[in-house]
């Protein structure tokens, strides 16, 4: 039979990374964090000082950059050239230009090549922007996640205060309302809702209910 494959997609910071963990993990498919890439792309360029307007220091970039997740449980943990780099990506610095890289053609071409070699004949569950619309037109399940602006900085701004002391709810908002911007108005695969994609806007749903409600739509393909 064919695999299986969920496509989730949506705003940053809208829980999309907990529905497929739990996702995955109730259905022991595998899960993919495509914003990691993303983010581990963006490290190597701000480490290696890349000019973003230069293509050729960036295909250059590209074909030394050699990224790996390792499952070993159902978290992110993403390898850059051998370097476990899963919570340096995470810091403001990296935040603060990840949707100026993933704006560049040739960072997507690249991503999107790598994600869909990843899911050959595997079930899983990829969270991103593009990947009901680009990466898996043809995903079994689509879904498009949404919240209050609010709600997702306050979520955010709470996973990230304990690892950065001097961080506010303010900085946090700011740059989710810029990343969304960037995202959604970008010439290059923006951020939009698959025509087939189920909107699921969870301000007021537990995690638990968003599980529940993505297992009961994957049942026809289970
Ligand atoms: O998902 P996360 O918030 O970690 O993604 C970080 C950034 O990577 C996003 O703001 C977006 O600019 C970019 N991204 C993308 N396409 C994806 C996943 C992430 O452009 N499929």
């Amino acid at each position: 039979s064919k695999n299986i494959v969920v496509a989730i997609d949506g705003y940053s910071s809208c829980g999309k990374s907990t529905l497929a963990k739990a996702l995955a993990k109730k259905l022991h498919f595998i899960y993919i964090d495509s914003g990691a890439m993303y983010r581990a792309v963006t490290l190597y360029f701000l480490r290696n000082d890349i000019d973003l307007k230069d293509e050729s220091q960036i295909t250059t970039a590209l074909q030394a950059i050699h990224l790996n997740f390792h499952s070993r449980d159902y978290e992110t943990h993403i390898m850059l050239n051998d370097e476990e780099v899963s919570d340096e990506i995470r810091q403001m610095h990296v935040a603060d230009k990840v949707s100026a890289v993933a704006a560049i053609h040739a960072v997507r071409v690249e991503m999107v090549k790598q994600q869909q070699r990843m899911a050959k004949s595997k079930n899983i569950v990829m969270d991103g922007r593009d990947i009901g619309t680009v990466v898996f037109p043809d995903a079994q399940l689509k879904l498009f996640m949404t919240a209050d602006p609010l709600v997702r900085a306050q979520r955010r701004f709470k996973e990230l205060t304990a690892k950065n002391p001097g961080l506010s709810l303010e900085d946090v908002f700011d740059n989710l309302a810029h990343r969304d911007y960037q995202d959604t108005t970008r010439a290059e695969s923006p951020l939009t809702r698959a025509h087939d994609a189920i909107i699921l806007d969870n301000t007021d749903l537990t995690p638990e209910e968003q599980l529940t409600f993505a297992v009961k739509r994957l049942e026809p393909f289970l």
